[in-house]
């Protein structure tokens, strides 16, 4: 706002102009009754006519540039601001806070209403008083009457906003919700289809919109009468005024020009009062969406800044990390501490729920952990500034997310890159022939968060975008959990190229095919370590009976549940 201050200068300098140019049609109509009328001068009558469309041109003119500025600033302002906007909510996003992207939403209203006839109506309402003074000018009475008259618009507007601002908000909130119900429901469309869920989405969708309704109701009940009174008091001033004016003509107080000129300037003056009223509730969800906005951008940032540090050799150190969610007092993650040296490959197994995702979310450090640190090469993860920390990453999350776009730009990561880069991406992740038997190859569009593809596919290219420039570090939840045999296979010649290119690796598997092919297994349980060690050992450990039943021999198969790798089906 500091840096647009010049043009919002700019733009209140012109609004004064144009206030000062609306004097013209009376100012005009003063001269033809008191001037040309008297005088029968033609000549007076043209240069007076020409000077007043002059103005009124100029006067066009200028509103139609504060426009345009208007317009411009609020785009440049979103240009500018938008990128941070969309960090805070992406951060907000990681701090776990509902409604985080709304901000790029209120900074849209902002926008558009800075280049709205509202956004006008705001900058012509502090010159209403050069029309009192006017007024005044002509006979003191005409001015009494225009101050009542204006006063008494005021009074209505500001009524409108005291009758109706809480229920405005409490429906702007309520549209909010109702539009992430819509969104919800267009995202599940098959699930509700299918299940016949659709009355009872419609009837959940039906309530939620009438809670909006009464509220809405109300606000549109009050603001429409109460523009009617604005438009009778309008009315009513300027008929006051021309019989208040008929009046003192007849008391030789002032001239027939002077009255007609004095009703089309109070006809005038009035007008952003009115328009005031009638944008009231755009104005009021601009002025909400401007207090959010703010307070969106007003947040910390999460990571304190950081500088670039050079590639790491991929040694991992997790030292005490405890984890608990927003809002929770109970820590998900217990005091967690484990170590992999470069080019380690790590299996991270255990029953659901037992926080094997939160562990490797806080790995990444897309989490902030309550206490303890993981480290990478010494560097904290979650404070390493993220832009030089993505290239050394590789992350597949457990709920593989693509992006809109093509088969390359999604294993690209949304960057430019060189074909070679992406297609040795496919190949270690293998799944190059499989892309290349896509109806475009790398350039098929796969469509809103890859719906287009199979789960298999998404898992696999996922992969590939996981790999993508070769990250030290990997990170992959559940990287079978669509697979097929032969995406399995190929996920096993990827571990093995990665372990040949010294990467770190740790996998959240189910699966016993993939804990054989790496170096060490972490068993959770309950958000805390209940074995850590070479895989053998902790194989070992599993497979020993815990209830106190015999060892597992081939003529008698694990007996109980508890004697079964947690986590591993057998
Ligand atoms: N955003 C969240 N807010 C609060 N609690 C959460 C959140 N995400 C996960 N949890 C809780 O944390 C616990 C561990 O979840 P996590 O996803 O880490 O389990 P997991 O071991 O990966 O399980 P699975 O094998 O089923 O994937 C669960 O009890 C879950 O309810
Ligand atoms: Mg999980």
């Amino acid at each position: 706002m500091r840096k647009v201050r010049r043009q919002f200068a700019c733009v209140g300098f012109f609004s004064l102009i144009v206030n000062l140019l609306t004097l013209t049609t009376s100012l005009y109509m003063l001269q033809l009754f008191d001037r040309v009328l008297a005088s029968q001068s033609i000549d007076t009558l043209v240069y007076l006519t020409l000077i007043a469309v002059l103005a009124l041109m100029f006067q066009s003119v200028l509103e139609a540039v504060r426009g345009l500025v208007l317009g411009r600033t609020g785009g440049w302002i979103e240009r500018i601001v938008g990128p941070e906007t969309l960090e805070r909510g992406l951060e907000g996003r990681l701090r776990g806070a509902a409604g985080a992207m709304d901000g790029l939403r209120d900074l849209g209203v902002c926008r558009s209403f800075l280049g709205s006839p509202a956004m006008m109506s705001l900058y012509d309402l502090p010159w209403v008083p050069i029309y009192m003074a006017v007024a005044f000018l002509f006979h003191p009475l005409i001015g009494w009457i225009a101050t009542a008259g204006t006063v008494l618009l005021f009074v209505s507007t500001l009524a409108n906003g005291w009758l109706t601002d809480a229920r405005l908000r409490r429906a702007n909130a309520g549209a909010v919700a109702l539009h992430r119900q819509t969104d919800a429901v267009a995202r599940n469309a098959e699930i509700i289809d299918s299940m016949g869920m659709v009355p009872a989405v419609l009837r959940r969708w039906q309530n939620q919109a009438a809670l909006l309704a009464a509220d809405q109701q109300y606000a549109g009940d009050v603001a429409a009468i109460l523009l009617a009174v604005i438009r009778f008091l309008r009315v009513a001033v300027q008929v006051a005024c021309l019989g208040a004016g008929a009046w003192l003509v007849l008391q030789n107080e002032i001239t027939g020009g002077a009255m007609i000129a004095a009703s089309i300037i109070m006809g005038r003056a009035l007008a952003p009062v009115e328009q005031t009223s009638a944008t009231w509730k755009q104005l009021l969800a601009a002025r909400q969406s401007w207090q959010r906005l703010k307070a969106h951008l007003a947040q910390p940032p999460l990571r304190p800044p950081g500088i670039p540090l050079p590639e790491p050799e991929g040694r991992l150190a997790v030292e005490r990390l405890t984890y608990a969610f927003p809002g929770s007092r109970l820590p998900m993650i217990k005091g967690i501490t484990f170590g992999l040296e470069p080019g380690e490959s790590l299996a991270v197994l255990g029953p659901s729920a037992a926080g094997k995702t939160t562990l490797l979310r806080l790995l990444i450090g897309v989490l902030e952990p309550t206490t303890g640190a993981a480290r990478l090469d010494g560097a904290n993860l979650f404070a390493w500034l993220r832009d030089d920390l993505g290239r050394h990453v590789g992350y597949l999350p457990q709920d593989v997310e693509l992006f809109d776009g093509t088969v390359f730009t999604n294993i690209a990561r949304m960057d430019e890159a060189a074909p070679d880069e992406v297609i040795e991406a496919a190949r270690l992740a293998g799944c190059h022939e499989m892309i290349l038997r896509l109806p475009n190859g790398y350039e098929t569009q796969i469509g809103e968060a890859g719906a287009l593809l199979s789960g298999g596919q998404r898992q696999r290219i996922a992969l590939a975008r996981a790999l993508f420039r070769q990250p030290r570090f990997v990170v992959l939840d559940e990287p079978n959990a669509n697979l097929d045999t032969e995406g399995e296979l190929a996920l096993v010649r990827a571990l093995a190229l990665l372990k040949a290119r010294r990467a770190t690796t740790i996998l959240v598997t189910h699966r016993p095919s993939l804990v054989q092919t790496v170096d060490k297994a972490l068993v959770m349980r309950d958000g805390a370590i209940e074995a850590f060690g070479p895989r053998e050992e902790v194989m070992k450990h599993l497979i020993r009976p815990v209830t106190g039943s015999p060892p597992p021999t081939a003529s008698s198969p694990l007996p109980a549940r508890a004697a079964v790798p947690a986590g591993v089906e057998a």
